[in-house]
C-alpha cells in the first residue's frame, strides 16, 4: 500500500502513454466513485463525466486538446504514445451556475486513484470548447470544464528543485520529464 505522499509524488502529468494498453468502463468507473466522495461547494455535486476509451472517440477528443504549452518544439504525443481513455468533465448548468473549486478536487481524486490503479494522467485546460461540444452531443445545459486525460504512462517525469523562479517543465535528452516546484518554505508564510 503507497503512503499518501508517495502516491500524489507519483501522480504526475503524464502526456506519453501505451496507447495500446487498454483502460476498461470498470476502472474508468472506479475513478469517477473517487470524484463522487470527494467535497462540493454547498454539496451541489454539479458536475457530469463522460467516460471515452474507444480508439474512434479518443481520436476525435484528442484532436480538440492542447498539450504542454512550454515544450514549444512538441506538438503533443504522437500516434501510439496518446492516452488510451479520457474523462471530459462537464457542469450541469441546471444544478449549479459555478462549479466553484469542485472540478480541482474531483480532477485530484480522479487522477489519484488512476495512479494507484497503475495509470496515469494529464489535466488538459486547453481544448477547443465547441469543437468538444459538437464530437460529444452535449445539450445546452452541460459545458466542459476540464478534459482528463488518461493511459499507461510511458514517460519518466522528475521533480526538480525551482531556479530562479523558473515554472517552465522541460526535457533532458534522454526525453526525462522535469518539472520544477518552488521549496516548502516558500509556499509558508512566516
Ligand atoms: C487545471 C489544470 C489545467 C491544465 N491544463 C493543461 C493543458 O491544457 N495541457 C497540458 O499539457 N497540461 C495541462 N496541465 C498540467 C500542468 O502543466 C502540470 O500540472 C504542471 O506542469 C505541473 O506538473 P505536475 O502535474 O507533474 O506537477 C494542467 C494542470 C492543471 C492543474
Amino acid at each position: 500500500m503507497m503512503k499518501l505522499i508517495e502516491l500524489i509524488h507519483k501522480n504526475r502529468s503524464y502526456r506519453r502513454f501505451y496507447q495500446e494498453h487498454a483502460i476498461s468502463m470498470d476502472d474508468l468507473r472506479t475513478m469517477i466513485e473517487a470524484a463522487r466522495l470527494s467535497g462540493s461547494g454547498r454539496n451541489l455535486q454539479p458536475l457530469k463525466h463522460i467516460l471515452s476509451n474507444t480508439p474512434a472517440l479518443n481520436a476525435q477528443i484528442f484532436e480538440s486538446l492542447g498539450w504542454a504549452g512550454y515544450l514549444t518544439d512538441w506538438a503533443g504525443p504522437v500516434e501510439g504514445e496518446r492516452p488510451s481513455a479520457y474523462i471530459v468533465q462537464l457542469l450541469d448548468a441546471s444544478i449549479a451556475a459555478t462549479p466553484y473549486f469542485d472540478p480541482g478536487i474531483c480532477a485530484q481524486s480522479i487522477l489519484l486513484q488512476a495512479v494507484e490503479l497503475g495509470y496515469g494522467g494529464c489535466m488538459i485546460g486547453s481544448f477547443k470548447p465547441d469543437a468538444l461540444r459538437t464530437i460529444l452531443g452535449l445539450p445546452e445545459s452541460l459545458t466542459v470544464v476540464l478534459v482528463i486525460a488518461l493511459g499507461k504512462p510511458k514517460e519518466e517525469v522528475v521533480i526538480d528543485p525551482m531556479v530562479n523562479g523558473d515554472v517552465k517543465y522541460w526535457r533532458d535528452e534522454q526525453q526525462v520529464h522535469h518539472v520544477p516546484k518552488r521549496g516548502l518554505d516558500e509556499l509558508i508564510i512566516g
